[in-house]
Protein backbone atom coordinates (compact mmCIF):
# COMPACT_ATOMS: atom_id res chain seq x y z
CA UNK A 1 0.00 0.00 0.00
CA UNK A 2 2.95 2.16 1.08
CA UNK A 3 4.73 1.78 -2.71
CA UNK A 4 1.24 2.40 -3.94
CA UNK A 5 0.53 5.70 -2.46
CA UNK A 6 4.12 6.55 -2.83
CA UNK A 7 3.30 6.02 -6.80
CA UNK A 8 0.30 7.92 -6.92
CA UNK A 9 1.98 10.80 -4.89
CA UNK A 10 4.32 10.71 -7.74
CA UNK A 11 2.00 10.50 -10.89
CA UNK A 12 0.10 13.73 -8.94
CA UNK A 13 3.17 15.75 -8.83
CA UNK A 14 4.21 15.39 -12.99
CA UNK A 15 0.68 16.38 -13.37
CA UNK A 16 1.03 19.65 -10.85
CA UNK A 17 4.38 20.18 -12.73
CA UNK A 18 2.74 19.62 -16.39
CA UNK A 19 0.39 22.35 -15.48
CA UNK A 20 2.46 24.91 -13.55
CA UNK A 21 2.36 27.69 -16.14
CA UNK A 22 -1.09 28.03 -17.33
CA UNK A 23 -3.16 30.92 -16.29
CA UNK A 24 -6.97 30.30 -15.78
CA UNK A 25 -8.81 33.29 -17.63
CA UNK A 26 -12.04 34.74 -15.87
CA UNK A 27 -14.40 36.83 -17.42
CA UNK A 28 -14.75 39.66 -14.18
CA UNK A 29 -12.58 40.80 -11.78
CA UNK A 30 -14.87 39.66 -8.60
CA UNK A 31 -13.69 36.20 -8.24
CA UNK A 32 -12.97 34.62 -4.52
CA UNK A 33 -9.64 32.46 -4.43
CA UNK A 34 -9.63 29.80 -1.54
CA UNK A 35 -5.42 28.98 -1.48
CA UNK A 36 -5.07 25.27 -0.18
CA UNK A 37 -8.69 24.43 0.38
CA UNK A 38 -8.52 20.71 1.26
CA UNK A 39 -11.97 19.94 1.18
CA UNK A 40 -13.06 23.27 3.07
CA UNK A 41 -14.92 24.93 0.16
CA UNK A 42 -17.76 26.84 -0.72
CA UNK A 43 -20.11 27.97 -3.68
CA UNK A 44 -18.84 30.80 -5.56
CA UNK A 45 -14.73 30.29 -4.75
CA UNK A 46 -12.38 28.99 -6.96
CA UNK A 47 -10.51 26.54 -4.49
CA UNK A 48 -7.26 25.69 -5.62
CA UNK A 49 -5.84 22.38 -4.18
CA UNK A 50 -2.74 20.15 -5.39
CA UNK A 51 -4.54 16.80 -3.88
CA UNK A 52 -6.11 13.88 -5.81
CA UNK A 53 -9.54 15.03 -4.52
CA UNK A 54 -8.94 18.30 -6.50
CA UNK A 55 -7.68 15.86 -9.85
CA UNK A 56 -11.20 13.76 -9.41
CA UNK A 57 -14.10 16.99 -8.91
CA UNK A 58 -14.33 17.00 -12.49
CA UNK A 59 -13.99 13.12 -13.12
CA UNK A 60 -17.38 10.66 -13.35
CA UNK A 61 -18.79 9.37 -9.78
CA UNK A 62 -16.60 6.08 -10.04
CA UNK A 63 -13.13 8.21 -9.91
CA UNK A 64 -14.73 10.00 -6.76
CA UNK A 65 -15.36 6.85 -5.05
CA UNK A 66 -12.17 5.31 -5.26
CA UNK A 67 -10.44 8.49 -4.45
CA UNK A 68 -12.63 8.51 -1.27
CA UNK A 69 -10.84 5.17 -0.41
CA UNK A 70 -7.49 6.63 -0.91
CA UNK A 71 -7.22 10.18 0.69
CA UNK A 72 -7.94 11.36 4.42
CA UNK A 73 -11.68 12.19 3.27
CA UNK A 74 -13.02 8.81 4.99
CA UNK A 75 -11.89 10.26 8.16
CA UNK A 76 -13.94 13.49 8.35
CA UNK A 77 -16.81 12.78 5.65
CA UNK A 78 -19.33 10.17 4.77
CA UNK A 79 -19.08 8.63 1.04
CA UNK A 80 -21.81 10.79 -0.65
CA UNK A 81 -20.68 13.75 1.83
CA UNK A 82 -17.32 13.90 -0.12
CA UNK A 83 -18.79 13.41 -3.62
CA UNK A 84 -20.91 16.07 -3.15
CA UNK A 85 -18.37 18.23 -1.81
CA UNK A 86 -16.81 17.56 -4.64
CA UNK A 87 -19.69 17.98 -7.61
CA UNK A 88 -20.71 20.93 -6.22
CA UNK A 89 -17.52 23.02 -5.52
CA UNK A 90 -15.66 24.79 -8.00
CA UNK A 91 -11.89 22.59 -7.86
CA UNK A 92 -8.66 24.14 -9.38
CA UNK A 93 -5.90 21.10 -9.50
CA UNK A 94 -2.72 23.64 -8.92
CA UNK A 95 0.52 23.13 -7.09
CA UNK A 96 1.12 26.19 -5.33
CA UNK A 97 4.47 26.54 -5.41
CA UNK A 98 4.10 27.53 -8.69
CA UNK A 99 2.36 30.60 -7.83
CA UNK A 100 -1.51 31.13 -8.14
CA UNK A 101 -2.43 30.80 -12.22
CA UNK A 102 -4.58 33.62 -12.52
CA UNK A 103 -3.64 37.15 -14.31
CA UNK A 104 -2.91 40.24 -11.86
CA UNK A 105 -6.13 42.00 -10.14
CA UNK A 106 -8.35 39.24 -11.04
CA UNK A 107 -9.64 39.04 -7.32
CA UNK A 108 -11.37 40.12 -4.74
CA UNK A 109 -10.76 38.04 -1.69
CA UNK A 110 -7.83 35.56 -1.09
CA UNK A 111 -8.22 33.31 1.28
CA UNK A 112 -6.32 30.45 2.97
CA UNK A 113 -6.72 28.17 5.87
CA UNK A 114 -4.19 26.08 7.68
CA UNK A 115 -2.23 26.09 4.30
CA UNK A 116 0.82 28.31 4.64
CA UNK A 117 2.17 26.19 7.02
CA UNK A 118 2.67 23.34 4.49
CA UNK A 119 4.93 25.60 2.14
CA UNK A 120 9.07 26.42 2.91
CA UNK A 121 9.10 29.81 4.44
CA UNK A 122 10.25 31.06 0.57
CA UNK A 123 7.78 29.62 -1.48
CA UNK A 124 5.11 30.86 1.38
CA UNK A 125 6.84 34.30 0.90
CA UNK A 126 6.38 33.59 -2.88
CA UNK A 127 2.90 32.77 -2.79
CA UNK A 128 1.72 35.83 -0.33
CA UNK A 129 3.46 37.90 -3.16
CA UNK A 130 1.73 36.05 -5.98
CA UNK A 131 -1.91 36.44 -3.63
CA UNK A 132 -0.85 40.54 -3.61
CA UNK A 133 -0.80 40.39 -7.29
CA UNK A 134 -3.90 38.80 -8.09
CA UNK A 135 -6.20 40.72 -5.53
CA UNK A 136 -7.16 44.07 -7.09
CA UNK A 137 -6.54 47.37 -4.99
CA UNK A 138 -8.63 47.16 -2.03
CA UNK A 139 -9.03 43.74 -1.96
CA UNK A 140 -8.80 41.66 1.04
CA UNK A 141 -6.58 38.64 2.60
CA UNK A 142 -7.71 36.58 5.22
CA UNK A 143 -5.33 33.94 6.63
CA UNK A 144 -5.56 31.19 9.03
CA UNK A 145 -2.51 29.30 10.46
CA UNK A 146 -1.73 27.04 13.07
CA UNK A 147 -0.57 30.01 15.53
CA UNK A 148 3.38 28.94 16.62
CA UNK A 149 3.29 30.71 20.01
CA UNK A 150 0.42 28.15 21.20
CA UNK A 151 2.18 25.20 19.48
CA UNK A 152 5.34 25.98 22.07
CA UNK A 153 2.71 27.25 24.64
CA UNK A 154 1.88 23.25 24.56
CA UNK A 155 5.43 21.79 25.25
CA UNK A 156 5.03 21.78 28.98
CA UNK A 157 1.60 20.16 29.66
CA UNK A 158 1.18 18.56 26.44
CA UNK A 159 5.17 17.86 24.38
CA UNK A 160 3.23 15.09 22.72
CA UNK A 161 0.30 17.17 21.08
CA UNK A 162 2.99 19.83 20.51
CA UNK A 163 5.42 17.67 18.89
CA UNK A 164 2.79 15.65 16.99
CA UNK A 165 0.23 18.02 15.75
CA UNK A 166 2.32 20.72 14.70
CA UNK A 167 6.21 19.71 14.30
CA UNK A 168 6.85 16.45 13.00
CA UNK A 169 3.78 15.58 11.09
CA UNK A 170 5.29 13.15 9.37
CA UNK A 171 3.03 11.30 5.95
CA UNK A 172 6.24 10.27 3.89
CA UNK A 173 3.74 9.07 1.27
CA UNK A 174 2.22 12.69 0.86
CA UNK A 175 4.26 15.46 1.15
CA UNK A 176 2.07 18.00 0.83
CA UNK A 177 0.36 16.83 3.82
CA UNK A 178 3.95 17.32 5.95
CA UNK A 179 4.24 20.92 7.97
CA UNK A 180 7.22 22.60 6.40
CA UNK A 181 7.18 25.69 8.89
CA UNK A 182 5.29 27.54 11.65
CA UNK A 183 4.61 31.50 12.48
CA UNK A 184 3.68 33.67 15.46
CA UNK A 185 1.56 37.00 14.54
CA UNK A 186 4.59 39.31 14.50
CA UNK A 187 6.38 37.14 11.82
CA UNK A 188 3.50 36.72 9.33
CA UNK A 189 2.81 40.41 9.70
CA UNK A 190 6.29 41.51 9.02
CA UNK A 191 5.99 39.31 5.90
CA UNK A 192 2.83 40.83 4.98
CA UNK A 193 4.23 44.02 4.89
CA UNK A 194 7.28 43.85 3.90
CA UNK A 195 5.04 42.66 0.62
CA UNK A 196 3.20 46.07 1.00
CA UNK A 197 0.04 44.79 2.40
CA UNK A 198 -2.41 47.38 4.83
CA UNK A 199 -4.45 47.13 7.32
CA UNK A 200 -2.98 43.91 8.75
CA UNK A 201 -4.90 43.24 11.89
CA UNK A 202 -5.04 39.90 14.38
CA UNK A 203 -8.96 38.55 13.42
CA UNK A 204 -10.66 35.94 15.34
CA UNK A 205 -12.55 32.75 14.86
CA UNK A 206 -15.82 33.80 12.19
CA UNK A 207 -15.78 37.04 13.45
CA UNK A 208 -15.05 39.26 10.50
CA UNK A 209 -17.07 40.54 7.33
CA UNK A 210 -14.78 38.42 5.60
CA UNK A 211 -17.19 36.20 2.96
CA UNK A 212 -18.54 32.86 4.30
CA UNK A 213 -16.35 32.81 7.29
CA UNK A 214 -18.63 31.14 9.25
CA UNK A 215 -18.34 27.85 7.30
CA UNK A 216 -14.37 27.95 6.13
CA UNK A 217 -12.93 29.20 9.37
CA UNK A 218 -12.13 25.91 11.52
CA UNK A 219 -9.82 25.38 14.16
CA UNK A 220 -10.32 27.99 16.58
CA UNK A 221 -8.62 27.11 19.45
CA UNK A 222 -4.69 27.09 18.00
CA UNK A 223 -5.12 28.88 14.66
CA UNK A 224 -4.48 32.55 14.67
CA UNK A 225 -6.40 34.58 12.23
CA UNK A 226 -4.91 37.49 10.29
CA UNK A 227 -6.44 40.10 7.55
CA UNK A 228 -4.86 42.52 5.60
CA UNK A 229 -5.67 44.75 2.60
CA UNK A 230 -4.24 45.37 -0.91
C1 LIG B 1 -4.29 21.02 6.47
S1 LIG B 1 -4.99 21.06 4.89
C2 LIG B 1 -6.01 22.51 5.06
C3 LIG B 1 -7.29 22.37 4.30
C4 LIG B 1 -8.33 23.49 4.49
N1 LIG B 1 -7.86 24.76 3.97
C5 LIG B 1 -8.78 23.62 5.90
O1 LIG B 1 -8.67 24.68 6.50
O2 LIG B 1 -9.29 22.63 6.44
C6 LIG B 1 -3.69 21.63 3.84
C7 LIG B 1 -4.01 21.53 2.37
O3 LIG B 1 -2.95 22.12 1.62
C8 LIG B 1 -2.79 21.36 0.43
N2 LIG B 1 -1.43 21.60 -0.07
C9 LIG B 1 -0.25 21.39 0.58
N3 LIG B 1 0.77 21.76 -0.19
C10 LIG B 1 0.24 22.22 -1.37
C11 LIG B 1 0.79 22.76 -2.55
N4 LIG B 1 2.10 22.89 -2.72
N5 LIG B 1 -0.06 23.15 -3.54
C12 LIG B 1 -1.40 23.03 -3.40
N6 LIG B 1 -1.98 22.53 -2.29
C13 LIG B 1 -1.17 22.12 -1.29
C14 LIG B 1 -3.02 19.92 0.86
O4 LIG B 1 -3.35 19.11 -0.25
C15 LIG B 1 -4.16 20.10 1.86
O5 LIG B 1 -5.42 19.96 1.24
Amino acid sequence: MKLFNRTLSFVNELSLRLKRNRRIKFDNSNIKINLGCGLTVEKGWQNIDGSLSSVVSSLPKFAKKIAYHLTGAKNSFTIDEYIKILSENCFIHHDLRTGIPMDDGVSEYVFSSHFLEHLYPGDAQVLLKDSYRVLKKGGRLRLSIPDLEFAIGLYPENKERMLKNYFFINNASNNFSNHKYMYDYDMIRSILANIGFQNILKSSYKASDFPDVERLDNRGEDSLFIEAIK
